[in-house]
């Protein structure tokens, strides 16, 4: 008797591993008392307690041999290190942008952007907000408005593009309060808390020539711009027979500028940047870069970290490097769905979505489905997620109420070249476990609530 045999992968990894770091095992006990002392908030678990840490893939990617070597080129100068100049001649080939501000990580860059384009009163649209993203935009009197396609908020739409613009939506906005009060579009790609979905050619494109036609501005977010390109490759009529680099930088074409968190593309721990095209603009963020991060030519990181996220954007955009990234994670959504557990469809570029909502009706989302959801996961087999949902959103600046989302997901986030296709699979069997005891839950209650940002501090005890 034959056994029929699976399809062949096609994604195994272009590279193999040199060195590793060992994990501690806990039991159930030590999880569910972990879980108590962190206030049922996963971003307070001490990292040696997690099993598999899918929290984030925000600096937590493994540099390659050529990366850390790059450490030791280190030109540790307070001004004009050389690492610098390397870091932003490969941004202006890989990303097309005329001039670089070097930043901490993305949110130092968000900050010198907010600073210098947004007026109080002003308005910035933009595909699905991002925490960081839209608290800067607020800090400097601005208004985020989401022009997202109204498919991004249903987890069951298969559209390939749930990260593009509404035109119709942005072209209201317009009508309505005015070009002038716009200074810019934030464009995200891919967009992370629609479930990592990406963004066209086609639809950037439109968006260009709409604000063009009004002279507004467009900046991307270019945090996962890379994964975004792999998939307009993979997905968009015309661009199968282009590299992934070609496309990365035809896409930032249409834009101004970018502001950059170079811990998750960038294959780096640390860094970012914000590149602009505008000469004011330049002048302007790399004097303000002085005030809050450093001179313009470290940004605040050492010259080893400037080399180290250089070389990691040119790895990045490889396409053998693209097709194992989105293939594992990729890998992990498949497996959900043959399972039936509930995941935002199609499966985004860097993390597979659970939809809490789904696992979880009998809770509404005042007593915070995704965060419990979460805290179900760890216990189970210390499996560290992220909430995305009502915690995420956060308050309403003018009226102080929750934001209530439509997505209440929880983010199965997977580091770029961690962990191992068996991981995966004890992740899969971790959340189909959780899936099977869902008619147990019962809920959470906020017992703390700090004032920004809440979800990475916030507390909470079992209802
Ligand atoms: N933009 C996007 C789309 C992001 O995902 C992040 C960070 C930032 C900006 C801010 O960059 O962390 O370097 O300051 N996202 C992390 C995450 C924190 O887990 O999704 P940062």
């Amino acid at each position: 008797m034959s056994i029929q045999r699976p399809a062949r992968r096609s994604w195994a990894e272009p590279w193999k591993v040199k060195v590793v770091e060992p994990l501690k095992m806990t039991t159930r006990a030590e999880r569910e008392r972990a879980i108590v002392e962190a206030g049922y908030n996963t971003f307070l678990l001490r990292s040696d307690d997690v099993y598999i840490d899918l929290l984030t893939d925000s600096g937590t990617s493994a540099m390659s041999d050529w990366q850390w070597a790059g450490m030791m080129m280190g030109d540790e100068a307070y001004a004009g290190s050389r690492n610098f100049y390397n870091l932003e001649e490969t941004i202006q080939k890989y990303y097309g942008f005329k001039y670089v501000v070097p930043t901490h990580q993305g949110r130092g860059a968000e900050n010198l952007l907010s600073q210098i384009a947004i007026e109080p009163g002003d308005y910035v649209p933009g595909n699905m907000y991002f925490t960081t993203t839209r608290l800067h935009q607020e800090l400097a009197g601005g208004t985020f408005v989401d022009v997202i396609v109204p498919e991004a908020h249903d987890p069951l739409d298969e559209r390939p593009f749930k990260g593009n613009i509404d035109l119709g939506a942005l072209e209201a906005l317009i009508s309505k309060v005015g070009a002038k009060k716009i200074p810019y579009v934030c464009v995200a790609a891919t967009v992370n808390m629609a479930g990592g979905q990406p963004i066209s050619m086609a639809n950037m494109k439109a968006v260009r020539e709409l604000t063009d036609k009004h002279g507004i501005k467009i900046f991307l977010d270019a945090t996962r711009a890379v994964e975004n390109a792999f998939f307009i490759k993979q997905r968009e009529p015309g661009y199968r027979d282009k590299s992934t680099a070609e496309i990365l930088l035809e896409f930032c074409s249409y834009s101004d500028g970018c502001t950059m968190s170079g811990k998750k593309d960038a294959l780096v721990n640390i860094g970012g940047w914000l590149a602009l095209n505008d000469k004011d603009m330049y002048e302007e963020a790399s004097n303000l870069v002085v005030v809050f991060e450093g001179l313009h030519t470290y940004g605040g990181m050492a010259g080893r970290d400037m080399e180290a996220m250089a070389r990691g954007i040119v790895e990045s955009v490889q396409d053998d490097h693209m097709r194992a990234r989105i293939g594992q994670v990729e890998y992990l959504g498949r497996r959900l769905m043959d399972w039936g557990v509930p995941v935002v469809r199609p499966i985004g570029g860097h993390a597979v979505y659970l939809d809490a909502k789904a696992f979880y009706p009998q809770l509404t989302q005042d007593q915070f489905p995704a965060q419990t959801l979460a805290a179900a996961l760890y216990v189970d087999a210390g499996v560290r997620a992220m909430e995305r949902g009502i915690v995420s959103a956060g308050r309403d600046k003018q009226t102080g109420k929750h934001h209530y989302p439509k997505l209440e997901l929880v983010r199965l986030t997977i580091p770029r070249r961690v962990y191992t296709q068996a991981h995966m699979d004890v992740v899969a069997e971790s959340a189909a476990c959780v899936w099977d005891d869902r008619a147990k839950a019962t809920g959470l209650r906020m017992t703390y609530e700090p004032k920004y940002l809440r979800f990475f501090q916030a507390r909470f005890e079992p209802l």
